[in-house]
This record gives C-alpha cells, sequence and structure tokens, in this order.
C-alpha cells in the first residue's frame, strides 16, 4: 500500500495504542473528509467530556490481523462513508476486503476471533444510491459474526436526506451513554485542550523559502514536484484551453482541458479527475476578518501537533492566510456541534448564550442558520453582530473547520484519443439560496472559472466579483495551471466494442458520455467494428445549454446510423420533456436492445434523475416482457449485479 507504509511508522495497532497511552481509537473510512472529520470530533468529545485517551485513525494505515488482541477494557471506534455503489472509500478498501472476506487470519487462535473487541460504528451514506450505507452494515455485520461486542446501535447518517450532520448528532449521545456504561466512565466538565500548538516565527517571513504557501509538499516547496501524483500530491497541469459551453449570460458551463503529459498520470476513459481549489479571496477576507486575524494574515506561523496520534492537516512553517485560503473548507455549511464549541470563545457573554443556544437547539439552528446557508465566518459576524472573535484558539479552528476537499469530475475526454489531455465539463456553481441575500457560489467552479478568464486574458475580479489567489503559491506556476489526480472507476464501456450501449446522461451528466463516443468514433476510425451507441441527452432550451452539439454531429459522420442522439429539452414547449420520457417512448428499441446484451449507463443528478431512470427501465422491461414488475425490477438489479447497468452519480 503505497500511502500506508510511511517510513518509520508502525502499522501495528497494538503496538501504536499501548505507545501512545491511548483505550480509544477511531478509524475513518473517508472519500471526501466527512468521515474523518467526524472520527476528529469523537476524538475530541470522548477526550474532553469522559477523559478517554483517543487517536485518529487512517485506516489504510494499519493492519488488521491482531484486531483479536485489542483488550476489553479499550474501545475501537468505525467512521465509515460508503461511496458509489456500495464501495468502500479507497483507503478503507484493504479493511473491507480483510474483515469481510471468507476467513480473515488472526495472530491467536481464539474462538470467537473477536470475542475481546468493543466496537462503535457510524456510517456516512446517501439513500438516493442503491446500496444505502453498505459500508457501516456490512462491516457491523462482519465484526459480530467474528465475536465482537457492538456498543450502542451501528449510526446511519444520511446525505441523501441532507439530514447527515443531525443524524450523526443524534445517534452519538445514546453510543456515549453506552460506552460509559460499558467502559465505567465518568462525565467531567468539558474543557477545551487544544491539540496544536502554534508558534509566531519572528525570524521568518512569508518569502522565506521554507515557508508553504499552499503548496502540498516539501517537493512542491522546492519546485520538483514528482509523481506518483494522487490524493495526497497532486499534479500542476497546465490548462490547454478552457471555454464555455452556454450561451446564456446567466449561466456558466466550462469545457476546460489539462495537459499531464509532463507526468506519469494516466487515464481510461470514465475515470474521474480531482481538481484541488482554492478559496475565494472574499472569503478568506471575511474569516480573518471576524476572527481579528487580518493583521496578522502574512505571520508565519509553525504548527505542531501536542499529542503523538494527531496529524497537521497542511504542511508548516506557513501563513494564517495561506492554511486559510488552501486548507480549509471555509465556504461550507458550519455544524452545529462548532458552534456549541465555540461559544467559549465569545466576545461577550451575549454572544456566548446565543451560540450556546444554536449549538443546543436543533430547530433554532435551523431556522437560524441552515435556513440562511451560512458558513462560519457569517456566522461569527451574524451572532457576534459585527465584534471581532480575538479569543480562538487558531488550534480549534484547525480542529473544527473540515479540510478543503479537491472536487471529483466526470473525465470528458477519451484516452484512446488523447491519452495526455484531460477534459472537465463543468457547471458554474452560483445559486440564489432561499434566505440568504447574495448567491451562493461553489467554492471550485467559480475558481476553475477565474482560471478560464485569467487565460483568456479577461481582467479579475470574475463577472461574479470574486477574486481568487490565481497566481498560485509563490508564482511556481501561473493562473493557467490547475492541480488534480486521477481517481479510477468502474464505469467504463464494454471491452468489447460491438455491444450496443445506451447512454442516459443530462446536463454535465453527458460528460462521460462524451469520452464514451469519441472513444468509439476512435475505434472506428481504427477500423474496428463498433455497436449501437444510442444518447439520451437532456437540457434547457436547444440555444441555451445543448451541450456539444456540434460534436455529436461530427461524430454522426463517422458511425453514422450506429450513432443516435435523443435530446430532451426540457423547457422548449408547455410540459417538461425528461430523459426518462423520451427512453419511455422508445420502449421497443430499448427492451430489444438489451436482449442483445446493450451496456446501460446513467450519469448525472443522484437525488432524482438516476432513480426515476431506473424506475422507467423497470416499467419498459415489465410492459415490453409481460413480466410482473417486481420481476422486472429484479432483471434491473441483476443487470446491476453483472456491470450491464452502472451509474456514475453525484448530488
Ligand atoms: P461547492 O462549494 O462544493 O458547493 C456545492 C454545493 O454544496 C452547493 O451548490 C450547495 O448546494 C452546497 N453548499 C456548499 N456550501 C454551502 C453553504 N454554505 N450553504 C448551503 N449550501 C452549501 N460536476 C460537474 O459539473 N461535472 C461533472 O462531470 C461532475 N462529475 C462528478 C463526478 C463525481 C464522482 C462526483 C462525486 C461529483 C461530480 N460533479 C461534477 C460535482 C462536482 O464534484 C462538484 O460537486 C461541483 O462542481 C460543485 O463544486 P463547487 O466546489 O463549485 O461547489
Ligand atoms: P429542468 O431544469 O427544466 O427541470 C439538465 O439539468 C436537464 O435535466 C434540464 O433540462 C433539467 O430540466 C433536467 N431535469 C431536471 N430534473 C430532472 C429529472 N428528475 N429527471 C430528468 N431530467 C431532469
Amino acid at each position: 500500500n503505497a500511502n500506508g507504509a510511511k517510513a518509520g511508522k508502525t502499522r501495528n495497532l497494538i503496538e501504536k495504542m499501548d505507545e501512545s497511552g491511548k483505550n480509544c481509537i477511531i478509524f475513518y473510512g473517508s472519500q471526501t473528509g466527512t468521515a474523518e472529520d467526524y472520527a476528529s470530533r469523537l476524538a475530541k468529545e470522548g477526550k474532553s467530556r469522559f477523559g478517554l485517551e483517543t487517536m485518529v485513525a487512517d485506516l489504510e494505515d494499519y493492519d488488521y490481523e491482531n484486531l483479536d488482541s485489542v483488550p476489553s477494557d479499550k474501545v475501537v471506534m468505525f467512521v465509515l462513508a460508503t461511496y458509489g455503489e456500495g464501495e468502500p472509500t479507497d483507503n478503507a478498501v484493504d479493511f473491507y476486503e480483510f474483515i469481510t472476506g471468507d476467513t480473515p487470519t488472526f495472530t491467536e487462535d481464539s474462538d470467537p476471533p473477536l470475542a475481546n473487541l468493543n466496537f462503535v460504528a457510524f456510517g456516512l451514506g446517501n439513500n438516493t444510491y442503491e446500496h444505502y450505507n453498505s459500508m457501516v452494515r456490512n462491516v457491523t455485520k462482519a465484526l459480530e459474526k467474528l465475536g465482537a461486542h457492538r456498543i450502542g446501535e451501528a449510526g446511519e447518517g444520511d446525505d441523501g436526506a441532507g439530514t447527515m450532520e443531525e443524524d450523526f448528532l443524534a445517534w452519538k449521545d445514546p453510543m456515549w451513554k453506552a460506552l460509559q456504561e460499558k467502559m465505567g466512565l465518568e462525565e467531567r466538565e468539558a474543557v477545551y485542550e487544544p491539540v496544536f500548538g502554534i508558534v509566531e516565527r519572528d525570524g521568518l517571513t512569508k518569502d522565506s523559502p521554507e515557508v508553504y504557501l499552499g503548496e502540498p509538499n516539501k517537493m512542491h516547496l522546492d519546485g520538483s514536484p514528482k509523481g506518483p501524483f494522487n490524493a495526497h500530491n497532486p499534479y500542476i497541469a497546465p490548462i490547454n484551453k478552457s471555454y464555455e459551453l452556454f450561451s446564456v449570460k446567466d449561466r456558466n458551463c466550462l469545457h476546460m482541458e489539462v495537459d499531464v503529459s509532463g507526468s506519469n498520470l494516466s487515464y481510461q476513459t470514465g475515470d474521474h479527475i480531482a481538481v484541488w481549489p482554492t478559496n475565494p479571496g472574499e472569503e478568506v477576507d471575511r474569516f480573518l476578518d471576524v476572527l481579528s486575524l487580518t493583521g496578522k494574515r502574512n505571520t508565519v506561523i509553525s504548527v505542531k501537533a501536542l499529542e503523538p496520534t494527531a496529524k497537521v492537516p497542511f504542511p508548516t512553517p506557513t501563513t494564517y492566510d495561506a492554511v486559510v485560503r488552501y486548507h480549509m473548507e471555509i465556504c461550507s455549511p458550519v455544524s452545529r456541534q462548532f458552534l456549541a464549541t465555540l461559544a467559549a470563545f465569545a466576545p461577550d457573554e451575549e454572544t456566548k448564550a446565543e451560540m450556546t443556544k444554536l449549538g443546543g437547539d436543533k430547530d433554532y439552528f435551523h431556522q437560524k442558520v441552515n435556513v440562511h446557508h451560512l458558513n462560519i465566518a457569517r456566522v461569527l459576524q451574524t451572532v457576534g453582530k459585527g465584534k471581532k472573535w480575538t479569543n480562538v484558539p487558531f488550534s480549534a479552528l484547525i480542529e473544527g473547520v473540515t479540510k478543503l476537499q479537491p472536487r471529483y469530475y466526470s473525465i470528458s475526454s477519451s484516452s484512446l484519443e488523447h491519452p495526455k489531455v484531460i477534459s472537465i465539463t463543468a457547471v458554474v456553481e452560483s445559486q440564489h439560496l432561499p434566505g440568504r441575500e447574495d448567491p451562493f457560489k461553489g467554492v471550485a467552479t467559480n475558481y476553475l472559472l477565474a482560471l478560464k478568464e485569467k487565460q483568456n486574458g479577461d481582467p479579475s475580479p470574475t463577472p461574479f466579483g470574486l477574486s481568487y489567489e490565481i497566481t498560485g503559491p509563490r508564482n511556481r506556476y501561473d493562473g493557467i495551471h490547475v492541480p488534480v489526480h486521477v481517481r479510477h472507476s468502474n464505469f467504463k464501456l464494454p471491452s468489447d466494442p460491438t455491444k450496443p450501449v445506451i447512454l442516459v446522461g443530462p446536463g454535465t451528466g453527458v460528460a462521460p458520455f462524451r469520452g464514451f463516443v469519441r472513444e468509439r468514433v476512435k475505434q472506428a476510425q481504427n477500423g474496428e467494428t463498433v455497436g449501437k451507441t444510442i444518447l439520451f441527452f437532456g437540457c434547457r432550451k436547444r440555444s441555451e445549454d445543448f451541450l456539444y452539439e456540434k460534436e455529436w454531429e461530427e461524430a454522426k459522420q463517422v458511425l453514422g446510423d450506429n450513432f443516435e442522439l435523443v435530446v430532451a429539452f426540457s423547457r422548449e414547449g408547455a410540459k417538461k420533456v425528461y430523459v426518462q420520457h423520451l427512453l419511455k417512448q422508445r420502449a421497443e428499441e430499448i427492451n430489444d436492445l438489451l436482449l442483445k446484451k446493450a451496456y446501460f449507463y446513467v450519469c448525472g443528478d443522484a437525488a432524482n434523475m438516476a432513480r426515476e431512470v431506473n424506475t422507467v427501465l423497470g416499467q419498459i422491461l415489465a410492459e415490453k416482457r409481460g413480466i410482473s414488475d417486481s420481476k422486472a425490477e429484479e432483471i434491473v438489479k441483476n443487470m446491476r449485479a453483472a456491470n450491464q447497468y452502472q451509474e456514475d452519480v453525484w448530488s
């Protein structure tokens, strides 16, 4: 395991717990950082409320065959996200295979092997996906089968319903109670103990060569980044091209091509590319301002973990500005629990009381914070009525604000055609959210928009009024580069190109299908026989957001009748027309193709579209094959299990 085996670090969890005096280890399986964040919060709470000696651990950093040797006076917690089609997150793959394997082998020979193990489990899932929270469910089942004792319920958070945070809060109180009983823990008055020590470095300035200004690691700081490029080490890719795909003023959709020929990065058609964003200047300023850090923004700081098992989530020495701009998710909604933590550092008693109320009262929080889509700095401004929050330890912010996450995009190019140029098709997030005065602007997509403008010589700030630090750290890369890495996915064309394919992708859901179609064009040009390709695309109006209209015509020239584009325009007529309506109109043909073992693909919106398409497909099969709905649903399920039905969806 390339990431796990860090030099000089033990992979033996018993040894690690013993040498650091821990009695509670909290493992996370995390893809986008939320599970990791929850694990850290459990660790803090366990320590401050119950005096547990907690440590947070990345599942990929340890081996598991001695889970049977964890003594019964200790506890192991699992915070596990389910990714995509019921898959483990990248860092949990090895653990998942081990624990759910037929016969996991442990060091001792006891029976059942995990009779001494006490565990706690919480899962993060999304009920719009077929395999809801399957990670936590399957791991819990496997652990119990091996004789382990679950403490409290195995919790399940639902991102699909938008209740993840509240599900987590509602789960953890009874869990702590059960754990208190099991381990005989006394609750104490929670006292804040910083996890990180911050030292301001008088001798250094932001221009000193050893100071990190957003570079993810030492190689980048030294100006000589080397592969492998991955989730820990992005490649700073030059942007070849970037242009708009919509022809309306108020909505933007970008087609962007990055060149990875200077790296060993490779991809296959259907993979994902991760973009590492930068926060907008306005929100960085707001954050620094309300915390009274503006005057010190370029002060150099060294950050050290005050306990051996904590990890500083960014390299140091660095500056306050760089931490906030490149490493903290400062624009996202704030958690209720974090407000409760910050109450202790309020500028006055009235503010403290208000923060405590917000932290403790779910409905009040909803009405005052959620409805207005406030990020942390906006909450502090509003609740503090403009006062500066001078007492908040910077450690509390590092602990409480999530790490800025890369955003994933379905690659819209074909690796057969362009093995070293990766394209992205991204719609720029700018939403008028009810209850909020200014529109909400997505972090990564507005950053990409700013890069586009920079590349095309347009002056910053962008038309949306956001400004980004796009010269990049220390000018090592200019505004026409973007940090990326590739994530391999299972969303793939059939290996046999003669197989027919049905592609359903409205909006930016068409991204991977541009790659698929271009791949088939290339195959045809190479003299291969290519099967039927039907693409169901959906957009509002032909004149506004018909993505890649010209390119489909070009594909048609090569593939002829073997390529068909079916477009649902939702806002041209009096009635909404969606891709699933057109699928239904083509029921006969869809059924025939599926009988010929066509592959069926869906990409785009997970919340509604993908589910509705799934339902419609079942209806088509039921009607055309004269079978019951439940039988048809079973066929669709089996198609999924056999990879004949593949989804690449996001919410
Ligand atoms: P963010 O800043 O991450 O915000 C995203 C959303 O979160 C907002 O629209 C809003 O609803 C909510 N939000 C954030 N902060 C707040 C707040 N303070 N209050 C209330 N709500 C808030 N997108 C594409 O355009 N094309 C693709 O091909 C594509 N492929 C994807 C493939 C995968 C596997 C996945 C997981 C996602 C894909 N996405 C794709 C989505 C993409 O990853 C991003 O989520 C999207 O571009 C938005 O990113 P952002 O940083 O601009 O927005
Ligand atoms: P609408 O915005 O006019 O409702 C790309 O976003 C296209 O997908 C748009 O035409 C959009 O239509 C459409 N769309 C919205 N909801 C959908 C759903 N549940 N199923 C299929 N398409 C949908």
